[in-house]
């Protein structure tokens, strides 16, 4: 265990402190005098913190690279709000040093079970074909691992350990929901197939041993494209798989971001197509709310929120003083009532 996570940065301001951290970025930028500081990024599974090297850089830069474990000391104070630590020394560590839990964020919740949700969604597909192609993806030891660990996104939404998966349930659940909607133009298991797949490259885009990273090969592809091959792989191994399906799995996976600046060659042509990319969305924008609020609990405004372009309203806290007239007034009472759960 660490003696100081980035998350408890508040109690620590304005103290010299010792501690480890991934470095997520490494750059060196020249002074006004010409001479070079070096400006990171530092995190641990609690949150990222920036770091500045002013002095004596040319003893440190060496020393350590983007995704190396480092142990620093200097001195944590706040700079345009935001808490940024001065870095007097700093060293590399060796991989026995590291509890790598330590490092990385991971969801909350118990990822065997979250496997075995989406299992019993495939078990119960009615399509042979679909069932069979979910299966053979699941049954491979190496995309159940990858699976079960990556993030689902690098840093805009499920930035953690397991998001990935976390996602899919979630996902599933809201089209399994959605389809039940519109009874006779969705194919229920064409859509919960499309979505096992319409992030499964990920495993391949991020690199997720250390910090969160795009590998080679998802920097250059993109996570649509690898999962074409992947699907490739996998239908050869299912017998008679029909040519109609591979298509409109394709069609799924490179149409899920919906719009050609979101790097979708074609918009949704299907309903199943269209469906899956506006619950993808919904999830992924629902979960960066969700994350904003938890990182910020007692802000009735949030700061603004990157991905979303604005800042938002916890409508919970706002309304949290409706809950505490209703105590005292019988109208406010039904008004409270009628604004749900409000804790
Ligand atoms: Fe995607
Ligand atoms: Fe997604």
């Amino acid at each position: 265990m660490k003696d100081f996570y980035i998350a408890d940065a508040a109690r620590f301001e304005n103290q010299v402190i010792t501690s480890s951290f991934v470095v997520a970025s490494k750059q060196a930028k020249p002074k006004k005098s010409g001479e070079l500081y070096l400006s990171l990024t530092l995190v641990d599974r609690t949150g990222q913190l920036d770091a500045k090297m002013w002095d004596n850089v040319s003893d440190f830069i060496n020393v350590f690279d983007q995704d190396d474990f480092v142990k620093v000391r200097g001195l944590l104070n706040k700079f345009n709000g935001r808490f940024q630590l001065t870095l007097h020394k700093l060293r590399s560590m060796q991989d026995a040093e590291v509890e790598f839990d330590d490092y990385l964020p991971r969801t909350t919740k118990d990822i065997g079970r979250l496997w075995q949700t989406v299992a019993d969604f495939v078990e119960g597909f009615r399509n042979p074909y679909l069932k069979q192609l979910v299966k053979t993806f699941m049954a491979d030891p190496q995309i159940e691992r990858a699976y079960k660990n990556a993030p689902a996104a690098k840093t805009l939404h499920h930035a953690y350990i397991g998001g990935l998966l976390d996602h899919v349930v979630s996902l599933f659940q809201i089209c399994d929901l959605a389809s039940r909607n519109y009874p006779g133009i969705i194919d229920r298991d064409l859509l919960l197939t499309g979505a096992f797949l319409h992030d499964i490259g990920k495993v391949h885009e991020l690199s997720f041993a250390r910090s969160f990273t795009y590998t080679t090969r998802g920097q250059l592809l993109g996570h649509m494209i690898i999962e074409l091959e992947m699907l490739q792989e996998k239908i050869v191994q299912v017998p008679g798989f029909p040519a109609e399906y591979k298509t409109l799995l394709e069609h799924l996976i490179i149409s899920h971001h919906g719009k050609y600046e979101f790097g979708s060659p074609k918009m949704p042509m299907f309903p199943e197509a269209l469906m899956l990319h506006y619950l993808d969305d919904l999830d992924s924008k629902m979960e960066s709310m969700r994350a904003h609020f938890e990182r910020e609990p007692g802000a009735e405004w949030t700061s603004y929120n990157v991905s979303l372009e604005r800042p938002l309203l916890n409508t919970q806290r706002f309304l949290a003083k409706l809950k505490e007239e209703a105590a005292s007034t019988p109208c406010a009472s039904a008004v409270a009532a009628s604004a749900g759960d409000l804790e």
